[in-house]
């Protein structure tokens, strides 16, 4: 490359970077700006009315996910990723914009379309994350938030270790079960900070499914003589993790999916839903916390207290926008697999 080439490259980054710092960015949260910053930040965006969820796709089964049109380019130097290795693959793929930015909609389809999540899932944690991070005046979301640190389960040692430990070389439900467990150990040992409270309670708990039940190629999903899961093979783990790629000839899931086996992985090692004092070695369970025996107050806590104290008085259009999509959020939850209760919806901004 030409050193004129390299500087008119490297002027061109500088430009879009003094730009994202200037304005503000049309996928940041809103929550915790004074009135007057957020005044100004809601006059200089574009005001959208929320998108309404996508449904259930008519066709369900598995299919060649990684073809000719969603070709593995790593992100450029202005591509957002973040901590989901789920949603970072997508963006790799084009199944998300590749800039790492969406509205919840192409959130929701892409993770149907790529992973055969089921819809209810996918609209739930879409919009439990919407609410938390993404823009609610402009209906767009980055890909690039962390919640609270539990301790990453992609740690490239960890989950080889613990594959081969526990999995013969597999990341099975055992593998799942035993990492969860040790990461809540270990952040209860090392973080002071540490809150394992509702919603990330959880998503914690999820997540620790997700490899075994998405990564895992739908044409051999399911062992055709045992009948079980045998799991993700590390070399595709680190696929995933690492790279945030998929394997070659990759296939989805072989049917709608959720967390399956989540409640396997959870009865293992029972941990009930608290957080760490201030200081490491503290953890106090949170009798008022969400939790595998009470969800609805998985929904009120996060209602009343997360996004509550995220936006304790919005105005305008941003408490319309919230308002309508903590709807979206309400109505997920029949959609669940498995719901059984029908839980209050909450109000927090007036009917
Ligand atoms: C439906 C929308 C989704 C959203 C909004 C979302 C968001 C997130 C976020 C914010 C985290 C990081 C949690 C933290 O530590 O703070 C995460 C982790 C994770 N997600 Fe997703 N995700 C979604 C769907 C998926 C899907 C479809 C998969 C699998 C195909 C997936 C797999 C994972 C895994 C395995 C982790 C744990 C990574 C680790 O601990 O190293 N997610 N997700
Ligand atoms: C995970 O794999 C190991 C080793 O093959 C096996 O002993 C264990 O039963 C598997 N776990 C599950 C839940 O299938
Ligand atoms: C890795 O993933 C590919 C595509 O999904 C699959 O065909 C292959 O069997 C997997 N490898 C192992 C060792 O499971
Ligand atoms: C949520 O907060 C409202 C207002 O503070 C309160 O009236 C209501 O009882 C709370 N609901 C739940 C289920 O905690």
């Amino acid at each position: 490359m030409s050193i004129q080439k390299s500087f008119l490259g490297l002027f061109a980054l500088l430009s879009a970077l003094a730009q994202l710092t200037l304005a503000f960015p049309a996928y940041g949260s809103l929550h915790g700006l004074s009135e007057r910053d957020l005044a100004s930040a809601v006059a200089s965006l574009d005001i959208t009315l929320p998108g309404t969820p996508p449904g259930p796709p008519s066709f369900t089964g598995t299919k060649l996910i990684y073809d000719a049109l969603h070709p593995y380019i790593p992100p450029g130097p202005l591509d957002i990723r973040g901590p989901c290795p789920g949603l970072n693959t997508l963006a790799n793929h084009g199944y998300l914009p590749r800039i790492g930015i969406a509205t919840p909609a192409q959130i929701i389809n892409a993770v149907m379309e790529g992973f055969n999540m089921e819809n209810g899932i996918a609209k739930f944690v879409t919009y439990a994350a919407f609410v938390v991070d993404g823009n609610p005046i402009t209906d767009l979301l980055s890909i690039g938030r962390k919640s609270v640190l539990t301790g990453d389960l992609a740690d490239p040692a960890i989950y080889v270790e613990y594959s081969n430990t526990y999995g013969a070389g597999y990341y099975n439900l055992t593998v799942a079960q035993e990492l969860r467990n040790r990461r809540i150990l270990q952040s209860i040992a090392e973080n002071p900070e540490f809150d394992f409270t509702s919603p990330r309670y959880f998503t914690a708990y999820a997540e620790s499914t997700f490899p075994y039940t998405f990564f895992v190629d739908g044409r051999s999903a399911i062992d055709a003589t045992t009948g079980l899961n045998k799991g993700l093979h590390i070399s595709n783990a680190t696929l995933f993790f690492k790279d945030n790629r998929f394997p070659k000839d990759f296939w989805r899931a072989p049917k709608p999916s959720s967390a399956n086996g989540i409640v396997q992985v959870f009865t293992a090692h029972p941990i009930a839903p608290g957080k760490n004092a201030g200081k490491v070695n503290s953890y106090t369970v949170d009798p008022n916390s969400g939790s595998f025996t009470n969800f609805c107050a998985l929904y009120y806590n996060f209602v009343n207290q997360t996004v509550k104290t995220l936006y304790p008085n919005p105005t305008g259009i941003l408490k319309r926008n919230l308002a309508i999509n903590l709807g979206y959020l309400y109505e997920s939850l029949p959609t669940l697999p498995g719901s059984t209760v029908k839980c209050d919806q909450l109000f927090p901004y007036g009917e």
